[in-house]
């Protein structure tokens, strides 16, 4: 099988930390070159001495903020202009927890922003690389609530339905190119996001922190919470010369939670 990304060049989203970070390294492992975006700089820096460098790659960075769709293009179109991106990760924070009864016009416009448009932009700036270079792989970050809408995640579950039709409907696009595009969802992975999500939940209902993670873990088969490593390692093999076949796709990563087929 061939799982080589020697020579190839990844463009990662919200990735100082958690899933994205995870990704960062697998791919870095399998060879590519990784340019790392998210908000904080230091982060950023810390988080490329993470990255595998066996195979010589010089890792790099870029700062931006996905809840301004102006300076992730500006940043990103920039960087493009001399570097042809092989892999795009489309990644970043989740949308704010709560009832979708409750949610206000300027939550849903700015996880729609910071989801879909970002998502949009980016895409856009890497495909005519892609095709120079005949090499495209680009996979999303979404959620299990693609499949099945997560309770108190109301403008979350909204727009991760969005990014899943964009997702398919680019795939179908691009797929005369052999470019794919595929998306990854995870379930509840241990990263800080998840731990912000315990953290309301906890408030919201008075139970302990404790109590919130195992009512959590009883509903994952595997009961256990997903690593981001784990997660990382699918969205890698995504990206691989192995998966070139595979397109158009939702993949849960979630350890058996999704109750659909
Ligand atoms: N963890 C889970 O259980 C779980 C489950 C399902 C879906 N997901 C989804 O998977 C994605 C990644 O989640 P995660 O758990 O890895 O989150 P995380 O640990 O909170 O990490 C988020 C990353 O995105 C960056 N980021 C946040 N807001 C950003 C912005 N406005 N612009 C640019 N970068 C930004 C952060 O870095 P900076 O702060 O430096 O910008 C950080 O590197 C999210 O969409 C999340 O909702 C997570």
């Amino acid at each position: 099988m061939q799982l080589s990304l020697t020579g190839k060049h990844a463009l990662i989203g919200g990735s100082t930390q958690g899933i994205g970070l995870a990704i960062a390294q697998e791919l870095a492992l399998l060879g590519a070159t990784c340019t790392l975006i998210s908000r904080n700089e230091s982060s950023l820096q810390k988080a490329v001495t993470t990255l595998n460098t066996d195979q010589q790659q010089q890792h790099d960075y870029l700062v931006a903020d996905y809840s301004n769709y102006e300076e992730v293009k500006e940043v990103v179109a920039a960087y493009v202009a001399k570097n042809n991106i092989h892999i795009l990760i489309n990644n970043s924070g989740g949308p704010a927890a709560g009832p979708i009864t409750e949610a206000t016009p300027e939550a849903f416009f700015s996880a729609f922003q910071q989801h879909l448009i970002c998502n949009q932009l980016i895409t856009q700036l890497v495909i005519p690389g892609m095709k120079t270079d005949n090499y495209g792989r680009i996979v999303n970050v979404i959620s299990t609530s693609v499949k099945i809408p997560l309770k108190g995640l109301g403008v979350s579950n909204t727009i991760r339905g969005a990014v899943a039709s964009w997702a398919k409907t680019m795939s179908n696009e691009l797929a005369p190119f052999g470019i794919t595009v595929n998306n990854i969802l995870p379930g509840a992975t241990a990263t800080a996001r998840l731990e912000t999500i315990v953290n309301n939940k906890s408030a919201k209902t008075g139970h302990a922190k404790d109590a919130v993670e195992q009512e959590m873990i009883d509903e994952i088969p595997m009961k256990r919470f997903g690593q981001p490593g784990e997660i990382g390692a699918v969205a890698a093999f995504l990206t691989t010369p192995a998966a070139a076949y595979l397109t158009g796709v939702s993949i849960p990563v979630d350890g058996g939670r999704t109750g659909s087929l």
